[in-house]
């Protein structure tokens, strides 16, 4: 489906929380992202180390990122977290098209990265249509769950986004 134009993403506060937590546990998640409990998120929120955006259409939030190292002296950015309430409508797209383009606007950042599962297709699917591309599985990089999880390793280059 194609990503939807009319989602706007927008820097969410403490007053967001509750929407972020409940979308993090919604039911068939909990082997794909990671869970916080409220207290991990206000410290998260406040480190300044974190950014977390929330994505919203027709004024109702449909999903949630959270963003770890914005705008730092490394110039390295991670997508830490990233979800949709109602999967697999192009959300997910245009959620992290906007969030590519809030980053490289909006901080100088020369590279966008995340992990995800290597068995989430859904996800790496939704990460290749914002541009993201492939570099390799990171054995063992995720302890989640109590297991130690291999994680694909994508990642977006600002020349890339200039490029692209
Ligand atoms: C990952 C996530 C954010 C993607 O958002 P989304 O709105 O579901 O994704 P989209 O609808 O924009 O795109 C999904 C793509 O995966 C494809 N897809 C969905 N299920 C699939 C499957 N089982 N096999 C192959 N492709 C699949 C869709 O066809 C679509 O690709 P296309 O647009 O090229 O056709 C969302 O699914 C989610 O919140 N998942 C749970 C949490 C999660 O996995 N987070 C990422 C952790 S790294």
């Amino acid at each position: 489906m194609a990503a939807d134009s009319s989602l706007e993403l927008f820097r969410a506060t403490e007053v967001e929380l509750p929407f972020v937590m409940a979308t993090e546990r919604l039911e068939g998640y909990e082997e794909l992202v990671g869970r916080w409990d409220e207290a991990r998120h206000r410290a998260a929120l406040s480190d300044g180390r974190h950014a977390y955006f929330i994505a919203r259409i027709a004024d109702q939030p449909v999903g949630f990122a959270i963003v770890r190292d914005w705008a730092s002296p490394e110039k390295m950015t991670l997508i830490k977290r990233v979800a949709v309430c109602d999967p697999n409508r192009g959300h997910g797209r245009a959620l992290l098209g906007a969030l590519v383009e809030a980053v490289f606007n909006g901080t100088d950042a020369y590279r966008l990265w995340l992990g995800v599962f290597p068995e989430n297709v859904r996800g790496r699917r939704a990460y290749e249509a914002a541009g993201f591309g492939a570099e390799g599985v990171a054995r063992g990089s995720a302890y989640f769950g109590g297991r130690h999880r291999d994680e694909l390793i994508m990642s977006i280059l600002r020349s890339e986004w200039a490029a692209g």
